[in-house]
């Protein structure tokens, strides 16, 4: 690197070379000390530590120092040291400080007090400088980084799927409407409709739900793919594991089957976890400590399980011979809620659990259908403390089968012309999954609400920042 030097926090504390001079640049977590001496302790979001800086008071500029307060921001060179104070091994001896900016300390909301999570929702633009944050932050750019580490390792390629879409590729029909329209005066069609041939696109569009038809696509040319972007679903869950902006892992392979899909869930979600023990340490550690004294060993534990493969069928099975009340009913037919999913992960396996053979009418369209008529070939993963962390299925390849349940389903067909293509010419067994990120990253960082575990959450009534 030919920048200007300067040396990171991270690299301070781990450098041998004492009586170096060095210059450090961060944002200072404290400073106390005397008349004579001061002690700054300093970081600069590399490492979770911070290095402490000690400066000879009579030595400098009192206008200076005094300035030299939580959250102020500066630059100190001076002699690395082997520190004599416990809990580090070095510090910095300054000889000269540079004050980038103050921070008021009557007004600067990040005092040294440990603050709640909820007033630092409210303060989402300064709580990147919390330790706790930090530690999250560094931890999803290690997970970001060794998802893509571990499907190129194992020959997949990144395809980039579009944000804006005309589809509804999941049916739910939660989405963000994409229109440059003036919402106040929209064209009109002779029958009363707004009318979206005016729109920039010339069609009705919306923000992503999934990159999967797409992926598909892919698939179908590249054999094993994935995507990793931003997806969008405008439903109004007020729930501490729904964003309506969420990051979304999608791996689409051809030539897979449900149980090769189920393999691969398993083998990818134990290498993220595995990644995460090896490369982040000190952030877990810190998180364990702080928030969740059972996160190191939920983590390798869910490393060294078999995860339980069972149908949804014996799923409500276990669900209704288990004595609990649940808030949502049990029957066969109904969706899986949250409380459900947790039972029989934390209390009835106490493993990750894989869940197959759903009712076709409580998954999308594109899923294979078995031959009982009634089941389709989907497969969620349920996770300790998260319930769903992984939702997918082999595809439906057949165009008869899926035309039919397109009509059954009412879906527009013109729509997903393209996407029938792909089972009209050279169609092929294939399967695929989408792993939230965020969800992922709760489990993670022990964290327990998701806005935690995103820079800026979006969810209903709240786009701040
Ligand atoms: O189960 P979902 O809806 O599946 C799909 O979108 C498929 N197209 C995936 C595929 O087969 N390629 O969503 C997948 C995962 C869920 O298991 C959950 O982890 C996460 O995405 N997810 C959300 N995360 C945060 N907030 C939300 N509102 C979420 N909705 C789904
Ligand atoms: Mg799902």
């Amino acid at each position: 690197m030919s920048i200007k030097r300067r040396t990171r926090v991270r690299e301070a504390l781990t450098s041998c070379e004492v009586a170096k001079e060095i210059t450090v640049m961060g944002w200072v977590r404290t400073r106390r000390g005397s008349k004579k001496i001061a002690f700054i302790a300093l970081n600069d979001g590399s490492t979770l530590n911070n290095i402490q800086i000690v400066a000879d008071v009579p030595a400098f500029h009192e206008d200076l120092l005094k300035q030299v307060t939580t959250g102020a921001c500066i630059s100190v060179t001076g002699t690395l040291t082997q520190s004599a104070g416990s809990g580090q091994s070095v510090e910095i001896q300054a000889k000269s400080i540079k004050l980038h900016g103050p921070a008021d300390p009557v007004t600067y909301p990040l005092q040294k007090k440990g603050h709640s999570l909820e007033f630092l929702r409210e303060i989402a633009h300064l709580r990147p400088r919390t330790n706790t944050f930090g530690a999250i932050l560094r931890l999803r750019h290690a997970m970001s980084y060794s998802i893509h580490k571990y499907f190129n390792d194992n020959g997949f390629y990144y395809l980039h799927t579009p944000i804006i879409t005309g589809s509804d590729a999941e049916g739910a029909g939660e989405m963000f409407r994409v229109t440059t329209l003036d919402i106040m005066n929209p064209p009109k069609t002779e029958d009363g409709r707004i009318n979206y041939r005016e729109d920039f696109f010339g069609k009705e569009t919306n923000l992503t739900v999934s990159g999967q038809l797409e992926g598909e696509i892919g698939a179908l040319a590249l054999s094993d793919v994935y995507t990793f972007g931003p997806t969008f679903r405008a439903e109004n869950s007020n729930t501490p594991r729904h964003l309506a902006e969420f990051w979304m892992i999608e791996p689409e392979m051809a030539f897979y089957d449900i149980h090769d899909n189920m393999d691969l869930a398993e083998d990818f979600l134990k290498y993220l976890i595995n990644y995460a023990l090896e490369h982040c340490v000190e952030d877990l550690r810190f998180l364990n400590d702080m928030y969740d004294k059972e996160l190191l060993s939920r983590l390798n534990s869910v490393t060294d399980s078999d995860f339980v493969r069972i149908t949804y069928t014996e799923a409500i099975d276990i669900l209704n011979s288990s004595g609990m009340k649940f808030e949502f009913p049990t029957q066969w037919g109904a969706d899986l809620q949250s409380e459900h999913e947790r039972y029989l992960v934390e209390k009835h396996y106490k493993n990750p659990v894989i869940i197959t053979g759903y009712p076709k009418a409580i998954k999308a369209f594109y899923m294979k259908q078995n031959d009982d008529g009634t089941t389709v070939r989907a497969m969620d993963v349920l996770f300790p403390r998260i319930g769903e962390i992984v939702g997918g299925s082999q595809r439906e390849e057949n165009l008869q089968a899926l035309e039919n349940r397109i009509k059954e389903i009412g879906i527009p067909r013109e729509e997903l012309w393209w996407y029938l293509d792909t089972r009209r010419f050279g169609s092929a067994p294939h399967s695929g999954f989408g792993l939230g990120f965020e969800r992922m990253m709760l489990f993670i960082t022990g964290m327990s609400n998701i806005r935690d575990v995103i820079p800026f959450p979006r969810t209903p009534n709240h786009a701040e920042f």
